[in-house]
């Protein structure tokens, strides 16, 4: 039922610009469950921008904040959490996934996701890069991982009331 299929975390996983934030911000709207961003919360955390982190302190600093950040949103109440699209290559943070949550891959089309993160200068990995070609390196790594997710969900190109609608019809 309802309750029983919402005391777990719902985690959504998948690469930048996918949606996961804006998604996951509204399921937990239609699901009644609270819900948090892992960028925001390491942000809040170190009192910097995911950006300046990386600039700052290299990823190898930022990916320990985000295994920290991850474990304490993994072990907290159930939720709705938009992961980094990169916090499920940690395998604590894998193995706390299995253990808390539900975990949804957000999948779209290489060349959406591009067009969309092409807006934004937020993301520190696609810096100086063609975004559809550095994406593309990254699903190559990281896709046989997001795959691994108990539920797959194809976002396409549609409005975000649509992919609420397939997460919710999936789980
Ligand atoms: C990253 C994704 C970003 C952010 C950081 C690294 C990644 O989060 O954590 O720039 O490795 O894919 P979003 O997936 O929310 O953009």
């Amino acid at each position: 039922d309802a309750q029983k299929r919402h005391d777990r975390t719902i985690a959504l996983v998948g690469l930048m610009g996918v949606g996961k934030s804006t998604v996951g911000r509204r399921l937990g709207q239609r699901l009644g469950l609270p819900f948090a961003d892992g960028d925001d919360e390491i942000e809040a955390a170190a009192g910097m921008t995911v950006s300046d982190i990386f600039a700052r302190l290299g990823e190898a600093e930022f990916r320990d904040g985000e295994a920290r950040v991850m474990k304490r949103l993994l072990e907290g109440p159930p939720m709705v959490l938009a992961t980094g699209g990169g916090a499920i290559l940690n395998a604590d943070t894998r193995a706390l996934l299995k253990q808390h949550a539900i975990t949804v891959w957000l999948r779209a089309d290489i060349r959406i996701i591009a067009a969309r993160v092409q807006r934004r200068d937020t993301r520190p990995l696609l810096r100086g890069k063609d975004p559809a070609e550095a994406l593309r390196a990254m699903a190559e790594v990281r896709y046989p991982v997001y795959g691994q997710a108990d539920v797959t969900v194809d976002v396409g190109g549609g409005a975000h009331a649509e992919a609420v609608e397939a997460i919710v019809k999936a789980l």
